[in-house]
Parts: structure tokens; C-alpha cells; sequence
């Protein structure tokens, strides 16, 4: 072993003084050569120095690009977006000084999404009631749908007549975390609708948490996706943010009259901050957004017992139970049918307009009369039970669709007494296996 080392030390300094050997060269031994190597060392060196100085002199430092797009944007909620995880994407467009430049600077679409034709577009909440039937349609239309849903309201069987399209995705995701996809429009539906999932709920702290939470870091995180991708984004808000309306009919112009501290507020407040939150994004971030306020809506597909009236009187009635009107019941709502539903939210994304747009049924019914409608369809005997009022319950609701009527051509066209039996049909096979003039999906009904 030691005779190894000694033979490749000794190896190495016959190397060490072979490299000797071979730098004594002649060149070496030549003045003028060394001098002109230094020369060219040096010159070198100055045009480096030369180059770096004009570089660092014109160019601003990063600092002040930023401070440069706080101005430009203006918006706080840039800020809280940037601790998500599209912080690197986010700076870098901010760079841009112009909506235009900002839209070059998105994430572009994969080849083969460019198609006019066929649109690439998420349906967030698409496993639920009124996303799954707008998933109908997108599917109908030829567009390649995209749903993420946790569950928490919505049911695989929904939309299960699509998997195995290849223009179908279904994918399981809470919209409270953030996700990147490919798309050119998203539909924002995610949040539990119904009042018995965030009102008489025995947890419903930890519910209302949820829906602030949803309402809140869930819409960021879409609008955040729609600035990655550049896709427009469509905000389902509701009438609930107009509360308890001092103004009758309600016109997107009204301000509301809601209760910030009452057990609906998580909802309505919640569904506020989701609006406030789409326009900061559209003005301050140049996205293309969209919003509708939906009024009540019934049909195939609604949750069994979610406590939403329609609802409720339907399944009352059919297992033979009494309808249970809170109060006395002359608090009035208008009912919509969700195929005109559907029809109005793609028109409002395909359209021009930001909205907000009243989507409902102006046709104006007390809660008795609703469910003297609900006995003439299912049971004529069908008894009624009077129950105290709940908190801050709206006395009276009604759009006024005029602006969605002259700006989307859009107007509902089924009434209660054609919807109604359409819904019945299918709340009657999911309650007693009873497929008469109903498939297992609920399209049929629709
Ligand atoms: N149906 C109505 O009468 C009505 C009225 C006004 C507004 N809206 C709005 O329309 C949208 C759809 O309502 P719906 O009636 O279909 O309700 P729904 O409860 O049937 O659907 C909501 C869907 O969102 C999903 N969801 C909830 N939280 C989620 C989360 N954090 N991440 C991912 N998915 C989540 C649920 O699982 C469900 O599938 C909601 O935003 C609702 O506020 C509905």
C-alpha cells in the first residue's frame, strides 16, 4: 500500500515538473508576448466595467418594479394572492405596463386549445344541483368541461352520465386550495347553497367557517387561476345579498339591507365578499369577469331536505309528510326553473357585460300559495304545519330582470306549474326507486 502511494506521488511530481517543463516554454522567455497578454487582459477588463455601469444605470432594480405595480394595480388583494403559490407568475406579470403586454405574459393555452370551437372550461361546484345541469349543457354544446367539487353538498351521481367522455373530467378538490389548469372560462359555483348546511346546523360554526372560507379564499384562488390563465371567470352570487330588500322589485342597483351579525351572514356577507372580490380583479388585474345574482331556483337534482322550500314541500308531500311553512307564511319568493337558469349564466359568460344580472323568475308567490301549488301537483291533501319563523328571514324577494331582459336577450320561460312536475318526477324515483318518466341522472326531467 505504501509503495502504491510512493509510486503515484512520485508519479504526480513527474507530472507536476513535465506541466514545468512544458511553461518554460520559449514564449515565455518573450517580453513584447507577455506584455501584449496583459495588455489584452486589461482591455477586457475596462469593457466589462464599461459594460455593467450603463447596464445598472438604466435598468431599474427589481424594488422598484415592484413598487411601480403597487401603483399600477393599486389593490391589496395582489398582495394576499401573492403568498399563494402563484407568487413567481404573479411578479412576473406585473412587470407588464399594459392590460395588453399583461395578457401576453399569461400562461398560454396547450396546443390544440385554441380551437374556437371547442372551449376548455371548469365548472367549479359541478357535481352540485345547478352545476351539474350546467354541465349538461356545456357537454351538449361540444366544450371540454372540467368539475372540481369536495362533496360537501354535491353527489358523484350528478354528473356520473359523463364520465367516460373524453370531453369530461371530474376531478375531487376543495376550491379553499389552490389548483393550476389549463382553461378558458371558469363557471365559479362552489358553495353550499342550502340553509340547513350553514344556518340550523348544530356545528354551524365550523360551517360558517367553511362557507367564509369558501366564499373568501375559495373565490381568490379561482380569480388567481384566472389571471394565470387569462380565462374569464363567471361569480354565482345570489339575491340573498340584497337581505331583507327595502326595495321591491330588486334592481342590480340596489345596495341591500343585510344583517352582518344574523345567522344568514355568513352567506350573505360571505357571497358580498365574493363580488367585491371578482370587481377588484377585474379592475385592478384587468380580468374578465362576470356576475350573476341568482334568485331561488328549483329543479332535478336539488338535495333531498336541504331546507330550501321548494324542496322541502316536494319531499314533504310525496312521503306524506305536511308541508312546513315557517312564520305566516305571506313572505313571498319567485321561483326559477334551472334549465332558464342555465340558459341566462351561459349567456352572461358568452356576453359582453360584467354584470352584476338579476337571474330569476319575476313571477312573485307567498309561501302558501307555493304550497297550494305543491298540493294541486302531488296531494291535494296534503296537510299544512305552522312553524315559528326563522331569523332574518326576507319578507319579500321579486327581480327585476330588466337589465339581463334588454343586455342578454334572457328571460325565463318555464313556469312553476310546468317546472314543478318535472321536479317531482325526479324526487319521486330518488325517494322511492320509481323510475316512471324519469332517467337516473334527472336529465329527462329537465
Ligand atoms: N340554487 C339556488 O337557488 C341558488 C340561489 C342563489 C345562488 N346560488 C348559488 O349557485 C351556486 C350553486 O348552487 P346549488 O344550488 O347548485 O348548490 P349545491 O349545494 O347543490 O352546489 C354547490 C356545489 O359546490 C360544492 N362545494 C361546496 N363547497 C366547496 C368547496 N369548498 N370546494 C369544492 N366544491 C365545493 C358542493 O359539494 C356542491 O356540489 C352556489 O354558489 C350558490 O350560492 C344558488
Amino acid at each position: 500500500m505504501s509503495s502504491e502511494l510512493i509510486h503515484r506521488n512520485q508519479t504526480r511530481d513527474q507530472s507536476e515538473n513535465q506541466i514545468t517543463d512544458s511553461s518554460s516554454s520559449p514564449r515565455q522567455n518573450s517580453p513584447p508576448t507577455k506584455t501584449r497578454y496583459i495588455l489584452n487582459r486589461a482591455t477586457f477588463l475596462f469593457i466589462g466595467i464599461a459594460i455593467s455601469t450603463i447596464f445598472f444605470h438604466f435598468i431599474p432594480s427589481s424594488r422598484s418594479i415592484s413598487s411601480n405595480n403597487h401603483q399600477n394595480h393599486d389593490s391589496s388583494l395582489i398582495e394576499t394572492e401573492v403568498t399563494l403559490p402563484t407568487r413567481r407568475v404573479l411578479l412576473e406579470e406585473s412587470k407588464s405596463t399594459s392590460r395588453e403586454e399583461e395578457r401576453k405574459a399569461r400562461i398560454p393555452l396547450a396546443v390544440g386549445l385554441k380551437s374556437k370551437r371547442q372551449k376548455r372550461v371548469l365548472v367549479t361546484g359541478g357535481a352540485g344541483f345547478v352545476g351539474s345541469h350546467l354541465v349538461d349543457r356545456l357537454i351538449e354544446r361540444g366544450d371540454n368541461v372540467i368539475v372540481i367539487d369536495n362533496y360537501f353538498t354535491g353527489r358523484k351521481e350528478n354528473v356520473i352520465h359523463h364520465i367516460g367522455n373524453p370531453n369530461f373530467e371530474l376531478i375531487r378538490h376543495d376550491v379553499v386550495e389552490p389548483i393550476l389548469l389549463e382553461v378558458d372560462q371558469i363557471y365559479h359555483l362552489a358553495c353550499p347553497a342550502s340553509p340547513v348546511h350553514y344556518k340550523f346546523n348544530p356545528v354551524k360554526t365550523i360551517i360558517s367557517f367553511f362557507l367564509h372560507k369558501t366564499n373568501v379564499v375559495g373565490t381568490l384562488n379561482m380569480l388567481g387561476l384566472a389571471k394565470r390563465v387569462g380565462a374569464r371567470f363567471l361569480l354565482t352570487s345570489t339575491s340573498e345579498v340584497y337581505g331583507d330588500p327595502l326595495q321591491h322589485p330588486q334592481a342590480e342597483t340596489y345596495w341591500g339591507n343585510v344583517n352582518p351579525i344574523g345567522v344568514r351572514s355568513c352567506y350573505d356577507e360571505g357571497k358580498r365578499v365574493a363580488e367585491t372580490l371578482a370587481m377588484d380583479y377585474h379592475r385592478g388585474a384587468g380580468i374578465e369577469v362576470r356576475i350573476a345574482r341568482i334568485f331561488n331556483t328549483y329543479g332535478p337534482r336539488m338535495c333531498l331536505d336541504d331546507g330550501r322550500v321548494v324542496s322541502n314541500f316536494v319531499a314533504q308531500a310525496l312521503r306524506k309528510d305536511p308541508l312546513t311553512v315557517y312564520g305566516d307564511g305571506k313572505q313571498t319568493r319567485s321561483f326559477q326553473f334551472v334549465s332558464d337558469l342555465v340558459e341566462g349564466l351561459m349567456r352572461l359568460m358568452e356576453g359582453e357585460h360584467v354584470g352584476p344580472f338579476n337571474l330569476g323568475n319575476p313571477g312573485e308567490f307567498t309561501m302558501l300559495e307555493l304550497a297550494q301549488v305543491v298540493q294541486e301537483t302531488i296531494d291535494p291533501n296534503a296537510k299544512i304545519e305552522f312553524r315559528p319563523n326563522t331569523e332574518d328571514d326576507p319578507h319579500m324577494r321579486k327581480p327585476d330582470i330588466s337589465k339581463a331582459k334588454e343586455l342578454l336577450g334572457w328571460q325565463p320561460n318555464v313556469s312553476l306549474r310546468e317546472g314543478l312536475p318535472r321536479m317531482v318526477t325526479d324526487f319521486r324515483q330518488r325517494l322511492f326507486g320509481d323510475s316512471k318518466g324519469g332517467d337516473k341522472s334527472g336529465a329527462a326531467a329537465v
